[in-house]
Parts: C-alpha cells; sequence; structure tokens
C-alpha cells in the first residue's frame, strides 16, 4: 500500500503515527488501511505537519458528527485549523447554519429534486447512446465526470456550453498530485478563475434576474438581511467540491465494482430492481469521505485527550465498513435487508445533495445496464485510487 503510515510510538498515552492519507495507492487501499487501524484503536495521534487526532471506532465518528456544539465546522481540514476562507454552508456552524439549510432544502428536497427525473434521464441516456457504437472507453472521463457536472450547471442556471471549462476547473482544483502541483501555483491559478466566474454570474443576475437557483437565492433573506455576493461565491465555491466529485467518483466505483463481479451485474441486469440497494452497498463499502472537525472545548474520544483549538479526522469508512454495524461489512451484498450506513454523513450536516445524488447514480446504472449490460475493465490498465477522497485515477472498460 502506498497510504503513508509509520509508527511514531505514543503521544500523551495514545498510539501515534506519521499518516499521510493524501498519497495515491492501489485500488481499495485506503479504505483497508482504515480497516486495519479500526482493527487495532479507537483513534490515533497523527503527527503529519502542527497534528491532529484521527478517530478510528466508528460509533464515536458518528457520535462527533452528531455533536456540533464540541466539534464545529468552522474548520473542516486538519492541515488548515485556521482558513481563512469560507465555504457554506459547510463551514457554518447552528444556529445559522440551520438558517442556511432550511432554504437550501427547498432547492435539494426529495420533492423538487424528483421532479427533475426526466431531464436527467434524457442527459444519461444522451451520454450513453453517443459512448455506444466506439466498444469501449475511459468512463470517468466520457462519462461519470460530464454527467454529474451537466445537470448540476443546469441546476444553477450556468451555460451548457462552459462544461469543457468546468472539467478543466475540477480537475486543476481537485485532481491535483503534489508531484503535479508541488506549491498548490495550478489549483489556486483555477480557483481564482472560477472565482471571477462566479462574480460574473452573479453580477448578471443582480442585473436581471433569471429562473435559476442563483437569481432565487438573491430574493432570500437571513435575518433579516439579503445575501452578499461574497455569501453567493462561498456557497458556489463548496458546490464545486460537494457536488463535482463525489457523484464521478461514486459512479467510478459502481462501474468498476459491476465490472469486475459479472455475476452480481448479471443480477441488476436481469431485475433492475436491486439497482437502488447496489448503489447503497458500493457508497458503503467504497466509502470516499473523510470530514473533518475543530474541538471547541477540551475533551476525549475515542481515549484520546482532546484540547479546545485542536483538529479531530473523522473518517466514513470506519463506521461504513464496522463489524458490529455490519454482516461481512466488506462485501456487496445486493440482498443487504438494513443499510444505515453514513456515506452520506450523519448530523446537522448530512449531504444537501443526497437526493440528488441518488436520483443521478441510480439513473446511470439503469440506464447503463439498460444499454451495456456486458462491460468489462480493459486489460494492460494499472488502477489507482487517489488520495484524500478516494477515486478511481482512470477507468478504462470495454464492452
Ligand atoms: C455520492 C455522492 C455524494 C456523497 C457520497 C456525498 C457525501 C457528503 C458528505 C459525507 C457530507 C458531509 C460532510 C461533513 O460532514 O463535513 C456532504 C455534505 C454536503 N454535500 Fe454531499 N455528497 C454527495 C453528493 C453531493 C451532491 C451531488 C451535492 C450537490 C448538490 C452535494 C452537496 C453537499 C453540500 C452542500 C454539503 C454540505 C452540507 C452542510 O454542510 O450542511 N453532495 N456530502
Amino acid at each position: 500500500m502506498n497510504t503513508t503510515l509509520e509508527s511514531q510510538g505514543d503521544y500523551n498515552g495514545v498510539p501515534a503515527y506519521y499518516f499521510d492519507n493524501r498519497m495515491p495507492g492501489p485500488l481499495l487501499s485506503h479504505q483497508e488501511r482504515w480497516d486495519e487501524l479500526s482493527r487495532a484503536h479507537p483513534a490515533f495521534r497523527n503527527t503529519l505537519a502542527q497534528g491532529h487526532w484521527v478517530v478510528t471506532d466508528g460509533q464515536s465518528v458518528q457520535e462527533a458528527l452528531q455533536d456540533w456544539r464540541t466539534f464545529s465546522s468552522t474548520s473542516v481540514t486538519v492541515l488548515n485549523p485556521e482558513p481563512n476562507f469560507l465555504w457554506i454552508p459547510e463551514m457554518l456552524d447552528p444556529p445559522l447554519h440551520t438558517k442556511w439549510r432550511r432554504l437550501l432544502g427547498e432547492e435539494f428536497g426529495p420533492k423538487s429534486i424528483a421532479a427533475r427525473e426526466s431531464e436527467i434521464r434524457a442527459i444519461a441516456v444522451e451520454f450513453i447512446d453517443r459512448l455506444l457504437p466506439a466498444g469501449g472507453a475511459d468512463v470517468l472521463d466520457e462519462f461519470a465526470r460530464r454527467f454529474p457536472t451537466l445537470i448540476f450547471m443546469r441546476l444553477m442556471g450556468l451555460p451548457e456550453e462552459d462544461l469543457e471549462q468546468f472539467l478543466e476547473w475540477v480537475h486543476e482544483m481537485l485532481h491535483l498530485s503534489h508531484t503535479e502541483d508541488p506549491d498548490h501555483r495550478r489549483q489556486m491559478a483555477a480557483m481564482t478563475a472560477a472565482l471571477a466566474y462566479f462574480q460574473q454570474q452573479i453580477a448578471e443576475r443582480r442585473e436581471s434576474p433569471r429562473a435559476d437557483l442563483l437569481s432565487r437565492m438573491m430574493q432570500w433573506r437571513i435575518d433579516g438581511e439579503t445575501l452578499s455576493d461574497y455569501d453567493m461565491h462561498a456557497f458556489c465555491i463548496l458546490m464545486f467540491q460537494a457536488g463535482f466529485d463525489t457523484v464521478p467518483i461514486g459512479l467510478g466505483w459502481m462501474l468498476y465494482h459491476f465490472a469486475s463481479h459479472p455475476e452480481q451485474r448479471a443480477a441488476l441486469v436481469a431485475d433492475p430492481a436491486l439497482i437502488p440497494n447496489g448503489v447503497e452497498e458500493v457508497l458503503r463499502v467504497y466509502s470516499f469521505v473523510v470530514p473533518a472537525r475543530k474541538a471547541m472545548r477540551d475533551t476525549e474520544i475515542g481515549g484520546c485527550p482532546v484540547k479546545s483549538g485542536e483538529m479531530v479526522m473523522l473518517p466514513l469508512a470506519v463506521c461504513n465498513r464496522d463489524a458490529d454495524r455490519f454482516d461481512n461489512p466488506e462485501e456487496i451484498d445486493l440482498d443487504r435487508a438494513t443499510n444505515n450506513h453514513i456515506a452520506f454523513g450523519s448530523g446537522p450536516h448530512r449531504c444537501l445533495g443526497s437526493h440528488l445524488a441518488r436520483l443521478e447514480l441510480n439513473i446511470a446504472m439503469e440506464e447503463w445496464h439498460r444499454r451495456i449490460p456486458d462491460y468489462r475493465i480493459a486489460p494492460g490498465q494499472t488502477l489507482e485510487q487517489t488520495g484524500n477522497m478516494y477515486g478511481l485515477v482512470s477507468l478504462r472498460l470495454e464492452w
């Protein structure tokens, strides 16, 4: 495994490691690393950079995510406890956070999202039909990354001809390895360009509102005040991370999993009613989000003496692959009866986009298997997953 992990003895009586979770690694290496660590102890000290705590007990992870008074979202990056930027609503705590979620909930709630089903299905079908004659493709580049990004641009009311530009910014902001961008210059350049883009989009709507989310947000009031341009930016930039990377990663794992498990694929094709369970199981087993919180008071978690102001990493994989919670936790079971996974998080910051994500993933799986029921992993490629959020770097399939 490539994820760097070196024992450093102990720190205030707690096991300590130098652990760099951002390094890329072979398939499932990050998830399996969490399995090992959670079998060894409920938490540890990471000596990377200025140091932080890492919780590896599933129940404690979920409790911390729910306890926003102790574990605040004012920083959600373990390496940066004092960020000089804001992502809305991700980096707000209640009660302000609750006011934002109430407003956003109307846009992203089950009813509003369900109303978009036929539009989302038509986009999926168009992408898949275009790919079909080629007999093979890098499905991350050609489908998994494009499909949700285009839907999101429609939802926000952004011009569709900017899709290629968006995909490039997402890549530069979220996917560059340390070697490709050692001083974060490319990442910052993309962030600046995206900010300028949103500035322009916001200004155009201030001038003449349209029937889209950004224009509607301009009518919202929080504590009697309309939203500032700064708030609208902080929301748009979060959407880049939250909405543009996660569905592609999830979809990539689904196509990988069912390409490499032909019996389960045949079961889905024969009985598409199994697809919703397949989607939930892949999100659970391949868990790829690693939230973090900042302690607001001295406390204890997993046996660790956490001081006010310190950062705590809360990997969802340890909860979603917890043998106390799931039988055969590492296995995808298409007939699993109860699936109380927390792949969309837990507590007040539970994913705003979960209804949209679930609909996109279910539609993508249904339409893909209707059109391309038989596919396999193209030979001659070494599959690797990125660090941070664990997604496949690329995935070539043949059909
Ligand atoms: C399979 C796809 C997805 C997964 C696994 C996922 C997962 C998550 C998780 C775990 C969190 C909580 C983070 C934390 O506690 O710090 C979260 C928050 C969030 N997600 Fe998603 N997400 C997905 C798709 C989406 C989509 C499509 C959107 C956009 C519409 C979205 C928007 C958000 C937002 C805005 C938040 C912050 C919510 C808040 O702070 O109140 N997500 N997501």
